[in-house]
């Protein structure tokens, strides 16, 4: 059996009623939490931060993954341990000893993650490759939900998988924006591992079937 992974971002949640949001995500099909921490620096927009996340992770029953969109993330990589995250993904883009970063986000005890902006080429990860656990590929500019999906991701998702193969490393691919029922099967197929997906999910009539629907569709 396939483990396609499916990751409801709550970015796109009725913040009002964030737990029974959060409730349907525990129930359904889901396998992960997405949750984008956004600073207004590094991105032009600021989501939420600490107090918002210590109360999510209260009531998740999944793995928390979590997508740090900050500049200088190095700052609160114990917190984001402590708050309860088990994958924390920092930007390529923000991190100058990126190496660094990997090796504290792990010592932390999570698994540690890299987002790569659309601009940014998959290469540049070569000699780091084998110390990340998962790459997120942004198939958006990242900072904002509902966004149009950026076609050239398909390539670098098997740019990206050349790279995993070669150096024989068990990096997950992730992709972030702009998932829905029209790409999702093309990117499992060309190599994604896990999808998040925010408006598709929450904007749709039943989220919990929408999930189940796109969970199902992945792992045929
Ligand atoms: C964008 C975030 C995404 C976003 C995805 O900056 O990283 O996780 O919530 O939302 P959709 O699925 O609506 O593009
Ligand atoms: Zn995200």
């Amino acid at each position: 059996m396939s483990d396609k992974k499916i990751a409801p971002s709550l970015l796109a949640a009725d913040f009002a009623n964030l737990q029974s949001d959060i409730e349907m995500v525990n129930e359904s099909q889901a396998d992960w939490f997405h949750i984008d921490i956004m600073d207004g620096v590094f991105v032009p927009n600021i989501s939420y931060g600490m107090p918002v996340l210590k109360a999510i992770t209260k009531h998740t029953k999944k793995f928390v993954d979590v997508h740090l969109m900050i500049v200088d993330p190095d700052r609160y990589i114990q917190t984001f341990a402590d708050l309860g995250s088990n994958m924390l993904t920092v930007h390529y883009e923000a991190c100058t000893h990126l190496h660094r970063s990997l090796q504290s986000i792990k010592n932390a005890g999570m698994k540690a993650g890299v987002a790569l902006n659309p601009h940014t080429n998959v290469n540049l990860l070569k000699d780091v490759i084998q110390d990340i656990d998962m790459v997120c590929l942004m198939s958006v500019n990242p900072g904002f939900g509902g966004q149009h999906f950026i076609e050239n991701t398909y390539d670098k998702i098997t740019e990206l998988k050349a790279l995993i193969d070669a150096k024989q490393t068990s990096t997950l691919i992730e992709v972030d924006g702009g998932v829905t029922d029209k790409n999702a099967e093309k990117l499992v197929k060309t190599g994604a591992d896990v999808l998040v997906a925010g408006s598709f999910v929450f904007k749709s009539e039943n989220p919990k079937n929408t999930i189940s629907e796109l969970k199902n569709s992945i792992n045929r």
